[in-house]
């Protein structure tokens, strides 16, 4: 809320659009992303991947600005509000409460994660990573890697006993100091705070991931003149079409598409319900859509990936990937970075490009948070950011210190539960509200027209492939993640539910107070 109690507004269309592909752009394009392909056979990933970009990712994110814009014309900048606006259903407003469940689930990990980057980048400049004696020539990848292994490890206090991890305070400390830097820049609201903060971060992360890209493109290897940086780039980009029959790499696929482009987070529409009724969607929201697949097709995939196979081969690559994104962003590449020439600097270019990226979806996923707050109780900008960083800093607790919490909430926020809001929206919005109400509502005001088969793609092939994609996950994954089960997972199952239980709780109230 702006001082004068009227809902604020982005500043400048530039603002909006930086903002928006600081929304998408985050951790998942340079760490989840290059994982995410290698594991699924490089080449193999990427018709999958460009496919759901086209039926799945462009769509949906026409359709999330439309949402917003429209909700925030009415007042509501969160899916509750909005979902009600659109579906005159006593339900509405219920199944909008994944809008702001989702990334807040999300945030409680994200944080700690993006906090390490922070704390990397300052390792990385003090020179304060290990130094092993004896050079990858003549080790094997895994012992190579196994004292910056330890070092990850010890920093956030993982035990081989499994159960309880005992950060240590400097991991701590950065958590504090990025959940302080986050709340501080929500505190000075959108256009003062989200606003400016993208717009320096946002083109410095461009420029940092540059520099990086050209770096990893010249290295040469230590251990093999075949491991090229072309054998790299090969990996990823020679077509292969086994890819399109494995039921596996289009979930994968599909599922990076929505978490890179933030889609059913619930922060897309928020960030669009600060948008003036008539301000362009179709040529902003594909500006900062293609900004988000540049800084992840073509940066993100390239930097981690390439560098690991310059260092250790493709089968060196292939199991650091197998290893995760942690592997490959905080063990791999200090690996890398101690053995070539100006490698402190690299180091520290490598992790502020992810803390910037990381900061930026923080801000965007805690949005839609405050937003309610704001919207539909009533609550001063100052007392939601106060709420909501206590919230974080007791939350994160569980990922910090209970091991195995942060996949579970990884599976069924920013796995799982994504797809299914998404899936509300397309219904509501293109079969509930209307086609053509829809289609108007995103066209009103547009710099380019959208091509009208993507109409018939909103209307029919997204919402059956969202519908096919739930339908695989549901018989493919959800037996596995449901048979884990020990102490750690269900104490975070019983904190998402409770943390479910306080949100129908917020929106009854909302409701109560006639506010939904
Ligand atoms: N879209 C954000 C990311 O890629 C959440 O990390």
């Amino acid at each position: 809320m702006a001082d004068n109690g009227k809902r604020e507004q982005w500043n400048s269309r530039w603002g909006l659009i930086l903002a928006m592909a600081g929304n998408a752009i985050g951790l998942g394009n340079f760490l989840r992303f290059p994982v995410q392909a290698a594991e699924n056979g490089g080449g193999a990933y990427m018709i999958p991947y460009f496919v759901s970009l086209l039926v799945l990712g462009v769509p949906l994110m026409w359709i999330e600005w439309g949402i917003g814009r429209y909700g925030g014309s009415l007042g509501h900048g969160t899916t509750p509000g909005m979902f009600d606006a659109l579906w005159k259903n006593r339900a509405a407003k219920y199944v909008g409460i994944l809008g702001i469940f989702l990334p807040l689930v999300v945030l409680v990990y994200y944080i700690y994660i993006c906090s390490w980057t922070l704390a990397f980048s300052i390792f990385s400049l003090f020179g304060s990573y290990p130094h092993p004696e004896a050079g990858v020539q003549a080790l094997s990848t895994a012992a190579y890697l196994a004292p910056y292994q330890r070092y990850l490890g010890d920093y956030i206090g993982q035990t081989t006993s499994g159960a309880i991890m005992s950060p240590t305070p400097l991991a701590y400390l950065f958590f504090i100091i990025t959940l302080g830097m986050g709340m501080w820049i929500l505190g000075k609201g959108v256009s003062k705070g989200i606003e400016i903060l993208n717009k320096i971060a946002i083109p410095l992360l461009f420029v940092f991931g540059l520099v990086l890209f050209v770096r990893v493109l010249s290295m040469s290897s230590p251990t093999n003149p075949d491991y090229t940086a072309q054998a790299g780039l090969s990996f990823l980009w020679e077509p292969n079409l086994t890819g399109l029959f494995s039921a596996k790499t289009w979930l994968a696929a599909a599922g990076q598409v929505f978490f890179t482009l933030s889609l059913g987070m619930g922060a897309i529409v928020t960030y669009a319900s600060y948008m003036k009724k008539d301000d362009d969607i179709a040529l902003s929201g594909l500006t900062a859509a293609s900004l988000n697949e540049f800084a992840e097709v073509i940066i993100g995939s390239t930097i981690a990936l390439t560098a690991a196979v310059i260092f250790f081969g493709l089968d060196g690559a292939r199991d650091i990937s197998h290893g995760g994104a942690f592997k490959l962003g905080f063990i791999s590449m200090p690996a890398i970075f101690t053995h070539i020439s100006y490698g402190q600097f690299f180091g520290f270019l490598w992790f502020m490009l992810l803390f910037f990226a990381g900061i930026t979806s923080v801000v965007a996923l805690a949005q839609p948070a405050i937003a309610f707050l704001e919207d539909e109780l009533g609550w001063s900008r100052k007392r939601s950011v106060i709420a909501l960083a206590v919230f974080f800093f007791g939350s994160a607790h569980l990922p910090m210190l209970v091991s195995g919490a942060l996949d579970e909430m990884d599976f069924w926020a920013g796995t799982f539960g994504l797809v299914v809001l998404a899936f509300f929206e397309v219904m509501i919005f293109f079969w509930i509200f209307g086609s053509s109400n829809a289609w108007e509502e995103m066209q009103r005001g547009a710099q380019i027209k959208i091509p009208k088969f993507f109409f018939y793609i909103m209307k029919y092939v997204t919402p059956v492939f969202i519908a096919a994609i739930l339908m695989a996950w549901t018989y493919e994954q959800l037996p596995g993640v449901l048979a884990k089960g020990d102490g750690g997972i269900w104490i975070t199952r019983g904190f998402l539910a409770l943390l479910l239980l306080v949100h129908l709780w917020l929106v009854r109230v909302a409701w109560k107070r006639r506010r939904l």
